[in-house]
């Protein structure tokens, strides 16, 4: 499966060293407390991570370790009890709730496990579900849907459900449907978790097309052949990184790079 861009400019917000600093994603001792009755429970305990424009990183961890709790925070989705996260050089515990939504509606592209589709919906409708929250027009929304399903390759099929789609054309939907608004993060928690094996490395091979055209990619999953296709791989474990290190890949490219330069 190829991206296909109708459009193939490259948003100016995506291009590197298009003189914005490099750093997107900065926390800063960040830890999440969940007190449910007596019980105090710390899901993370102090996290450190520096995540630049343009970088494609799988995290991974057992059940339980933190990852989700991660990325939602990293999506503005959740706030941490304690920390700091700085977004693009702008503080997030700063920001008012107009500020976050437009975040969450404009910079980041979200991509769940299980694809939450509405099922009563085709495949555009759901895409174009993101542009109906920012008021576009519909002639507009309808061109953007089907660009972004057209983007997947799913443009013959615009008018099925998601029970009429296989599970790995619901996830490209679901990436449809992330993308529509054009965001620089797309974050994807276990996108492969619901896909067979091949269906999985599809998605991977998307997301990979995804980030070379410019996009920052932020991946969480359990399985090391997923986590294979990005270039560098967090581990963490009880709340905290334990291993934060290149993938073959990524020093693969870096090497390329130097050659280059
Ligand atoms: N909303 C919540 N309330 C209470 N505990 C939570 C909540 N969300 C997550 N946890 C707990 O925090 C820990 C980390 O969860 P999570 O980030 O979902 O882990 P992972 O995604 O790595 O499986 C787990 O022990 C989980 O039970
Ligand atoms: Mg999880």
């Amino acid at each position: 499966m190829k991206l296909k861009r109708r459009n193939s400019e490259i948003p100016e917000r995506n291009k590197k060293n298009n003189g914005m600093e490099n750093n997107l994603i900065d926390l800063k001792g960040i830890e999440k407390v969940y007190i449910m009755g007596t019980e105090v429970l710390y899901a993370l305990k102090g996290v450190d991570l520096k995540i630049n424009r343009n970088e494609y990183i799988a995290i991974m961890g057992p059940s339980g370790s933190g990852k989700s709790t991660l990325m939602n925070i990293i999506g503005c989705l959740d706030t941490p009890t304690s920390g700091e996260y700085f977004l693009n050089g702008k503080n997030v515990s700063e920001m008012d709730d107009d500020e976050l939504a437009e975040i969450r509606n404009l910079e980041i592209g979200f991509v769940f496990q299980t694809f939450n589709l509405l099922a009563r919906s085709n495949a555009l409708h759901n895409v174009e579900l993101p542009l109906i929250y920012k008021g576009l027009p519909k002639a507009e929304r309808i061109e953007k849907a089907e660009e972004a399903l057209y983007n997947v390759g799913l443009e013959d099929r615009m008018t099925h459900k998601p029970n009429e789609l296989s599970g790995g054309q619901r996830q490209r939907v679901a990436i449809a449907r992330a993308l529509v608004n054009d965001p620089s993060i797309i974050l994807a928690d276990e996108p492969t978790g619901n896909l067979d094996t091949k269906t999985g490395q599809e998605i991977m091979q998307l997301l990979e097309e995804l980030n070379q055209k410019g996009n920052t990619i932020i991946i969480v999953t359990h399985e090391e052949d997923i986590a294979m296709h990005a270039h560098r791989v967090v581990k963490i474990r009880d709340g905290k990184i334990e291993s934060d290190v290149k993938s073959e890949k990524g020093k693969a490219m870096s090497e390329r790079n130097e050659i280059l330069i």
